[in-house]
């Protein structure tokens, strides 16, 4: 079967780079390198600019997203590698709410995609579970929920205080994330979706997904649909967690149940996102943050930051390079040439090094 791209880009790509601050600054080149590499090998071409947003350009020039950013990144680009941001000087973090949150809201990408992988089989601390029984993705819808930032303090800093935080539900925004999961299901020929969401106790927002559910399932009939609630499935994913392909939740609970997933698959070090939006510019993110207790020492792992390009690759219909990557990455694993996160001894220019050797002899 053929799979349709998310982006049409032809055999051509403009990649935005941000690297951002502490390790993100060590492991987006290598994914970079890992890129080029692949697509050497493959004749297309792709050409990355790179864009030096973070913290020192904040505390530099007090500049976080510069204006325009937005339109020319949707409008020049056809993808985001985003390397971390976080940065102890800035101790309110107010760059990287300007800059992620920002471009996740302003260019609507609504799909949190967290694949669950498992390469190699001691990198689970699940007991008798090998790398065939962990591989499921996760999709968080990303544009709503808890997260839009609406709610308010009442008699703030007083003992009588309230503090409100509104789950911001829309029809239009759960069946589209909905949809996506379902469609990702078909096109890559998976049986299983879980909705999941806490519709017992909440019972205005999740009835809204509940209803939305039971509607857009109906158009796949070929696919086996399930609901759980959110804490059962925290305990099935960790019981057995063959029983799922897909999953789909809202914004909170996706970002507590892909953390999960990702520790079921080797932890931080190795966990891939990408915030899509299908047919539109979209950012692709190592899941881990910018690691400022081992930033500068060459040790911060790459090959999250390499999976999440493997991501990247997919999304822009170039499924065979992406495939390069995940394979170099699986081979990594296989002969440890890893990072101390994994136990190895390599250092992160090494380990990129390798993983570029590898894509290129392919
Ligand atoms: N998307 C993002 O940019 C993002 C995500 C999470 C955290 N952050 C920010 O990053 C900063 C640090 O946050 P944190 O410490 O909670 O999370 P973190 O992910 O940066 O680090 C957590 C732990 O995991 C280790 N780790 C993370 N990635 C690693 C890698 N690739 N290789 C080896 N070890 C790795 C770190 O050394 C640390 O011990 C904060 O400013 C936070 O706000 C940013």
């Amino acid at each position: 079967m053929s799979v349709k791209p998310l982006r049409e880009c032809g055999p051509a790509a403009r990649i935005a780079v941000i690297a951002g601050d502490g390790i993100g600054k060590e492991v987006t080149p290598e994914s970079v390198k890992a890129i080029r590499s692949a697509i050497t090998s493959a004749r297309r071409q792709i050409e990355f600019v790179e864009f030096d947003w973070g913290a020192d350009k904040f505390l530099r020039e007090g500049v976080s997203l510069p204006a325009g950013a937005v339109e020319m990144l949707a409008n020049e680009f056809d993808a985001i590698l985003f390397g971390a941001l976080g940065d102890p000087r800035v101790p309110s973090n107010q760059h990287a709410a300007d800059i992620l949150l920002g471009l996740r809201f302003k260019l609507d990408l609504f799909v949190n995609a967290r694949p669950v992988e498992l390469f190699h089989d001691r990198l689970t601390p699940l007991r008798d579970r090998s790398a065939n029984d962990i591989r499921f993705m996760v999709f968080r819808e990303n544009s709503e929920g808890l997260y839009v930032g609406v709610g308010g303090f009442f008699k703030k800093d007083t003992p009588d205080e309230i503090a409100v935080q509104e789950d911001v539900n829309s029809r239009k925004g759960v069946e589209r994330i909905i949809r996506h999961a379902f469609d990702y299901a078909r096109r890559n020929q998976l049986k299983r979706v879980c909705m999941s969401d806490k519709s017992n106790a909440m019972n205005f927002a999740h009835d809204l997904w509940q209803r939305v559910f039971k509607q857009v399932l109906q158009e796949y009939p070929e696919i086996e649909s399930r609901h759980l609630y959110i804490d059962t499935l925290a305990m099935e994913v960790v019981r057995d967690p063959r029983q799922f392909d897909v999953i789909v939740t809202c914004n909170l609970f996706g970002d507590i149940i892909s953390d999960l997933g990702a520790q079921l698959a080797g932890g931080l070090g190795l966990a891939p996102s990408g915030n899509i939006h299908p047919g539109r510019t979209s950012l692709f993110e190592p899941v881990h943050g910018s690691a400022p207790n081992i930033a500068g020492k060459g040790i911060a792992n790459p090959l999250g930051s390499i999976l999440t390009s493997g991501m990247m690759l997919d999304f822009l219909g170039w499924k065979s390079e992406g495939d390069a990557l995940r394979n170099a990455v699986r081979s990594a694993l296989q002969e440890n040439f890893v990072t101390p996160d994994l136990g190895g001894d390599k250092g992160t220019v090494e380990v990129g090094d390798w993983i570029a050797e590898r894509v290129a002899d392919r």
